[in-house]
């Protein structure tokens, strides 16, 4: 049985799901990906854990005896540990193995992007459980095409070939799986699980019929609400056709009835008053201010009288104990192509859903315990670690 501490993060890709469009490993792929793995796990346990301690016994210090007090933000923090070698090597590290990731995973999908596409195509052309329907008319928003997002390249929607599903594969061939251990389980879906998980506990009687998840890439946590909401009608949305092939061809294989969409958050054409949950996880920070604002009154529309809008995401800074805390979280704003990472754990949510339609007095910011799904389909829920929750019911 696979334990859920974080010492024991699985270091092989071979736990990775299996379906019918994951690409073929070959054994020199796997020595590959392998090596990723253990390397971000050491990084992960033995390199960063120690930054907490160049900041206290070395860069606090230093900083006191110069300004008289203690770094009072986030970037004052990261502009003394900037300067600290130790830092910059964990730093250096961690930038090379995200960009590593994109140039191990490239030649893997490259080579079989045609039989992956005639797969997806093949999906399509059978009368299968779900749906797809692409829109080529969607605009691109500027927030995802101005760089290639965590350095995946090409983002979500560069399509190089026909009926392209390269970025679903390169986004399904281990990202998550390699950076966090296999802690989001073997078909990633540990978001949507964490979620579910705290809502059967928090609100038993809430059964939704109706879901959207908006931003859903290739579907993990998608299929995780097919799973546990088994007769509820689901569509996942995301403005990318490639992820979306992917996730369509992904759901059939694995017998979930899923209907996906081509569209984006801030304006779908689906009718006002009809989704009971309207969801999505790890979406928020890969778009913009001005995204969150629509998005969230597009929700309020769709959503019916009694249903719930729910993030699942990282934590925002007003949430964090520490600067320093703050610090570590920000490392993605400026060294892996997010850059909205840091400004939107700034932003007042609760304010921007209240501008939205919803009332205050039914907004919530929860923390929910991490769940790690098992290779068997259970789910535990991790000796530590927390997604944060931003809802507002209608
Ligand atoms: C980090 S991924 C989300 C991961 C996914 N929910 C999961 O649990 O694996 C962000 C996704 O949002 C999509 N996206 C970004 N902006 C969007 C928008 N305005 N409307 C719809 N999808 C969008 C991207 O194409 C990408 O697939």
């Amino acid at each position: 049985m696979a334990s859920t501490d974080i010492a024991t993060q699985k270091t092989s890709i071979r736990g990775l799901g299996k379906h019918a469009i994951m690409p073929e490993l070959r054994c020199d792929d796997e020595y590959l990906l392998n090596y990723q793995m253990a390397l971000s796990k050491f990084l992960r346990e033995k390199v960063q854990t120690k930054n907490i301690n160049i900041y206290k016994k070395k860069v606090e210090p230093v900083f006191k005896k110069k300004y008289g007090r203690s770094p009072k933000s986030r970037h004052e923090v990261r502009k003394a540990m900037l300067k600290e070698p130790a830092y910059q090597w964990w730093a250096c590290l961690r930038r090379h193995l995200q960009e590593q990731s994109s140039s191990f995973k490239f030649p893997i999908v490259e080579r079989q992007v045609d039989s992956l596409s005639e797969i997806a195509k093949n999906y399509r052309k059978k009368k299968g459980l779900g749906s797809l329907k692409l829109n080529n008319k969607i605009p691109y928003p500027k927030y995802q095409t101005a760089m290639d997002m965590h350095w995946m390249p090409g983002s979500y929607h560069t399509e190089v070939s026909d009926y392209d599903v390269f970025s679903g594969a390169m986004y399904d061939l281990g990202g998550l799986y390699i950076g966090t251990g296999g802690k989001m389980g073997p078909y990633n879906d540990g978001p949507g699980w964490a979620a579910i998980n705290w809502l059967n506990k928090k609100y038993p009687k809430f059964s939704p019929k109706k879901i959207l998840d908006q931003g859903c890439t290739v579907g993990h946590s998608t299929l995780a609400y097919a799973e546990a909401w088994p007769k509820a009608e689901i569509t996942g949305i995301d403005f990318a056709a490639p992820v979306l092939r992917y996730a369509h061809a992904r759901a059939e294989s694995l017998n979930k009835k899923i209907s996906f969409v081509q569209s984006l958050a801030e304006k779908t054409d689906f009718e006002s008053n009809t989704f009971d949950l309207v969801i999505s996880s790890m979406f928020l920070h890969e778009t913009s201010t001005k995204a969150i604002k629509e998005l969230f009154s597009e929700t309020f529309r769709l959503l019916k009288p009694g249903g719930l809008m729910l993030h699942i995401e990282q934590p925002p800074f007003h949430l964090m104990k520490t600067v320093f805390e703050q610090f570590e979280m920000d490392w993605d704003t400026h060294n892996n192509n997010e850059p909205f990472w840091g400004p939107m754990h700034d932003l007042n949510l609760v304010k921007i859903s209240s501008d939205s339609g919803f009332k205050k007095f039914k907004t919530f910011e929860e923390f929910c315990p991490f769940v790690i799904p098992q290779d068997d389909k259970s789910i535990k829920v991790a000796k530590a670690g927390n997604w944060f929750l931003f809802g507002a019911w209608k």
